[in-house]
């Protein structure tokens, strides 16, 4: 047992170091996917951030410039949901190390209302677009023997959300494909994981809390109203910050993190009713 552990060095505490490595955080201007970045960068990456416009891109930069000193950086505007802006990121990130795919979008929408472009968009933005980039980049990986795949997805992934059930498709269908990839990469020294997030303190959450509860109720009481009254299964008892699955998606990205691989991984302060994801 010693032997066989002896070649992974001895992990004297819990400092991630992701100096060298080359990471990609997808729909990254702003939400989780922007303090995935800033998490990353913060711990050495080289950090690509992404959104489909220059000026967002370019916005998220300078946030990070201030959050993170020193941070080596890349922006790529492109729209990654679509084969042409896959092709786009490849030509301006020819490999990487690190792959989290974070893009997705979200919308009540009652089910029989759904037609069949919209389950096609959720299929293609929420689903698609991770896994063409995680065909392109894997190989590369799984070449040089190391590398990291994370699928954001959400508690909506495993209790079906009556409200968006295209988007709980989605998040299901994200759990199954990153366990495929996973199986593809065995034995090479890369991981692949998803991420289950709950219910995140993010603008759009922000501004949906407020319609739910009242915009004129300060911060802290309309969020624990919200908490009791919408999300009462919650065992936090309020929102998670973005910096809370960003935590879980740094340390999966690490060395520390080396032999999880094929599973998904809960940040939803116990929103699920359940042990197992
Ligand atoms: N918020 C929550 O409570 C929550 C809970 C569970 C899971 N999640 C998951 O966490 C992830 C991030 O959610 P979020 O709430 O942080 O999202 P968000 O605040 O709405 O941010 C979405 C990001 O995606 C970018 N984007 C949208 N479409 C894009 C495209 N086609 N190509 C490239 N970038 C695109 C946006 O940038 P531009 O506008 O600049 O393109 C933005 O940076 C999603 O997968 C979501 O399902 C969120």
């Amino acid at each position: 047992m010693i032997s066989a552990l002896a070649g992974l060095g001895m992990i004297t505490g819990m400092d991630i170091d992701l100096t060298g490595r080359t990471a990609l955080v997808t729909g990254s201007t702003k939400g989780i996917g922007l303090a995935i970045a800033a998490g990353l960068a913060r711990a050495g990456a080289s950090t690509v951030v992404n959104g489909r416009s220059k000026a967002s891109v370019d916005s998220a930069l300078d946030t990070l410039r201030s959050q993170v000193p020193g941070a080596k950086l890349q922006g790529v505007a492109a729209d990654v949901a679509t084969a042409d802006g896959a092709e786009t990121m490849r030509e301006q990130v020819p490999d990487l190390d690190i792959l989290v795919n974070n893009l997705g979008i979200f919308e009540a929408r009652p089910v029989l209302d759904i037609d069949d472009d919209e389950w096609r968009r959720y299929f293609e933005v929420n689903v698609l677009s991770g896994v063409r980039l995680a065909r392109l980049y894997l190989p590369g990986m799984t070449e040089r023997g190391w590398g990291r795949v994370q699928f954001i997805a959400s508690d909506s992934a495993v209790v079906t959300p009556e409200e968006m059930v295209h988007y709980g498709m989605s998040k299901t269908a994200l759990l199954a494909v990153s366990r495929g990839y996973a199986k593809a990469a065995a034995g090479t020294g890369v991981t692949v994981n998803t991420v289950l997030a709950g219910p995140t303190h993010t603008a759009g959450v922000e501004k949906f809390v407020g319609e739910l509860v009242g915009d004129d109720l300060p911060w802290d009481e309309a969020q624990r109203r919200f908490m009791a009254e919408h999300r009462p299964n919650s065992l936090l008892k309020r929102l998670i910050e973005p910096e809370e699955i960003a935590n879980m998606v740094v340390y999966l990205s690490s060395e520390h993190a080396s032999a999880t691989t094929g599973g998904a991984v809960r940040v939803d302060g116990g929103y699920v009713d359940a042990i197992l994801p």
